[in-house]
């Protein structure tokens, strides 16, 4: 990806904006308030484009034709495009998006009776999370307790972790895995926590738990950054393998997974309040930060040990997922709490620059362009993600939110 100077100047003067708290002059708008005017407009276009087709089209990225990828329920990422429909919601106060949230999120029910994969948390609480906490429909507190009965179904008490992928078909089937467990499936556990504090069951909570403490000791290297896959044995949860499936190599830092982890064990921290999940979001942090090879608009590389750097394609979905996460730890007691802040403003200010966020009307009205899928299965390589755009939006409420408090 080429950056002009004309991007670093976008950024320049995105990046004043994002500092000056005060109204601005003029017809200036402020940060936030311009990029969810953005995000309103690119979103509406797609919303159009959807309720034109007569069908309930849950986009996901671009093809290599250009056209837009739409997923079924069952995909792990169908969760995300209801999610960002509540979040706009939320940021605009448009009422007329609310029977859109509805509807798109009612559209992918059937995700809460998943067994055989373990994404039914980022499936149901993007969608179903964010309309119980924003709309309060007390059919959707089911919802969430089924989807929670169904991923404490693969639970492996032997191992004290909950089983990621199948190893009986596709080309998990090929690694030679018998259990495994990969970093993403930290993101499934806020699910759990919602789920006990919603039934009352503390199995959903314990499980959780038993998952974060596990990974905690097995996922993590002494610098900080984790493995992307833990293979364990089933017959007596020792590690069989320390791997990666979408990172460059077994012992490189998947960008990715290394914003799961910090995401992941925020979330933890903040059901819990035991301090060492913190700690371990806040170590995989500044083992990223203090990178030389992480680039000055700190937007990661897809792998932060790929060969070619700096001429590998970056990934926006781990910038904006990494921005969301420390706008929450910004709020927590942390020395330095500020510092967070700052970052995740940088963040915040490169993803919404020209180099990042699409001019309106293009990238298949997703909002954010350059993230990476899989580089390793060849699959949607420097594409727009609806996750990128899901955090992205997340994070811009979650600076909203900060600010009106300051
Ligand atoms: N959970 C899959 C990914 O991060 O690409």
């Amino acid at each position: 990806m080429a950056i002009t100077k004309n991007v670093i100047a976008g950024i320049c003067t995105a990046f004043l904006f994002a500092c000056g708290n005060t109204p601005q002059t003029g017809e200036k708008k402020d940060f936030i308030e311009e990029n969810i005017e953005f995000a309103r407009a690119q979103i509406g276009k797609e919303l159009d484009v959807i309720e034109a087709s007569g069908k309930c089209l849950n986009p996901v990225t671009l093809k290599p034709d250009s056209s837009v990828y739409y997923c079924g329920y069952a995909d792990w990422r169908s969760g995300f495009f209801p999610g960002s429909v509540w979040y706009l919601y939320e940021l605009t106060g448009d009422t007329t998006l609310l029977p859109l949230a509805v509807k798109y999120t009612e559209a992918i029910e059937e995700a809460k009776n998943l067994t055989w994969h373990h994404d039914i948390g980022f499936i149901i609480n993007c969608s179903f999370g964010n309309g119980l906490r924003l709309a309060g429909t007390p059919a959707y507190k089911e919802v969430i307790i089924q989807a929670a009965r169904s991923l404490a179904t693969r639970f492996r008490p032997v191992a004290g972790i909950i089983q990621s992928w199948n190893v009986d078909r596709g080309w998990q089937s090929e690694r030679g895995w018998e259990c495994p467990v990969i970093i993403d499936n930290m993101m499934n556990l806020e699910l759990l926590f919602e789920a006990t504090r919603l039934s009352g069951d503390s199995t959903y909570h314990k499980i959780a738990v038993s998952h974060a403490d596990r990974t905690l000791a097995e996922h993590f290297r002494p610098d900080g950054s984790c493995y992307h896959v833990i293979d364990y044995s089933l017959k007596d949860g020792s590690v069989r393998h320390r791997q990666t499936a979408q990172g460059y190599a077994d012992e490189s830092i998947w960008s990715r997974g290394q914003a799961w982890a910090i995401y992941g064990y925020t979330i933890c921290y903040r059901e819990t309040h035991d301090r060492k999940y913190l700690d371990q979001a806040l170590k995989t942090f500044h083992m990223m930060r203090s990178l030389k090879q992480m680039p000055a608009d700190l937007i990661p590389y897809w792998d932060m040990d790929a060969p070619n750097i700096p001429n590998e394609p970056r990934d926006a979905s781990s910038a904006a997922c990494i921005a969301s996460a420390l706008y929450e730890i910004s709020t927590l007691d942390v020395p330095d709490a500020a510092s967070y802040k700052a970052y995740a403003d940088s963040l915040l200010v490169s993803l919404s620059s020209p180099a990042y966020r699409a001019p309106l009307g293009t990238n298949g009205h997703f909002l954010l362009m350059h993230s990476v899928g899989s580089i390793p299965h060849n699959s949607e390589i420097d594409v727009p993600l609806n996750y990128a755009d899901y955090y992205y939006l997340e994070a811009l409420k979650r600076k909203r939110d900060i600010e009106r408090e300051q």
